[in-house]
């Protein structure tokens, strides 16, 4: 049994229908990608995995570990061991890193009923997730996110996903203002943390992370349901065709049914 599952999922906001039937599948070990046009719903997949509360589930299920958590809180999911990087990071003025860190790290130490981390601790475990996920010491001292280049903030977000240690990992991918640095940001940390215990999910428009990460499925979302799967060779044609064929293909299966 694969270790999220999501079944026959159809999702709103307001009155807009935005997922409409939507399977998915991942193992922990895996390395998805989801791709699809502006608008397919990715982003609302992602917020819907995390438990969004501006979404509404209508019909459908999200299990993960045998659990159903379809109606579960953000920060049970989070408890659960699912986190999510965002598409659009914000800065919070006035917050250091340091001090955002340490205030992730206890609410998620909280949660599992453990005691407020100790500053020694604290500082030997931010120093080996800095290492790992190259981000420069004098980062700890500066304000979240303010003055961060694309890149910069990508580092950010990985290094909290090495601090937390989640078991299945969302990441959605602008691309688009991202430079070829910070793809490699996302994807080399990707590689550092993937392992038999993790899980992963990558949102992204274009093949070019997926050349320094390599999926093992893939998957093409469309008007808010996967329309084609398969492996990385998915990718490669996707790039030389776009989405045309796929939408075109659809159209023509309606049209005969
Ligand atoms: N809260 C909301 N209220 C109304 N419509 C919404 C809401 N959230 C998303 N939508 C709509 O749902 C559709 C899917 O949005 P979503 O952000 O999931 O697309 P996406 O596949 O992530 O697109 P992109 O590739 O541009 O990031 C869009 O038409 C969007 O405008
Ligand atoms: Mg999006």
């Amino acid at each position: 049994m694969p270790d999220l599952e999501i079944r026959n999922l159809h999702v709103r906001a307001g009155d807009k229908p935005i997922l409409r039937g939507l399977d998915l599948s991942v193992t922990k070990g895996e390395i998805h990608a989801l791709m699809g046009p502006n608008g397919s719903g990715k982003s609302t997949l992602a917020n819907a995995i995390m438990g969004h509360p501006n979404l509404d589930v209508t019909e459908g299920q999200i299990f993960w570990g045998g659990q159903d958590i379809t109606d579960a809180q953000p920060d049970e999911r989070a408890r659960l061991g699912l986190f999510m990087a965002f598409q659009y990071p914000v800065s919070v003025p006035g917050v250091t890193v340091t001090k955002y860190l340490r205030t992730v790290i206890n609410a998620h130490r909280e949660a599992k009923g453990e005691s407020p981390i100790p500053l020694k601790e604290f500082r030997q475990t931010v120093e080996a997730a800095m290492e790992l996920t190259r981000v420069p010491r004098e980062f700890s001292t500066r304000y979240l996110n303010e003055g961060f280049s694309g890149g910069e903030k990508k580092r950010m977000e990985i290094l909290q996903m090495a601090l937390q240690h989640p078991e299945l990992a969302i990441l959605d991918e602008t691309d688009s203002g991202l430079d070829i640095d910070a793809l490699r940001v996302v994807a080399e940390g990707v590689n550092s943390l993937a392992g038999p215990d993790l899980g992963v999910l990558i949102i992204t428009h274009y093949q070019r992370i997926l050349q320094y990460v390599q999926p093992t499925h893939v998957h093409v979302i469309y008007q808010g349901r996967i329309v084609r799967e398969g492996g990385p060779d998915l990718v490669t044609e996707l790039e030389a065709k776009g989405y045309g064929w796929i939408t075109d293909e659809l159209e023509e299966a309606e049209a005969v049914a």
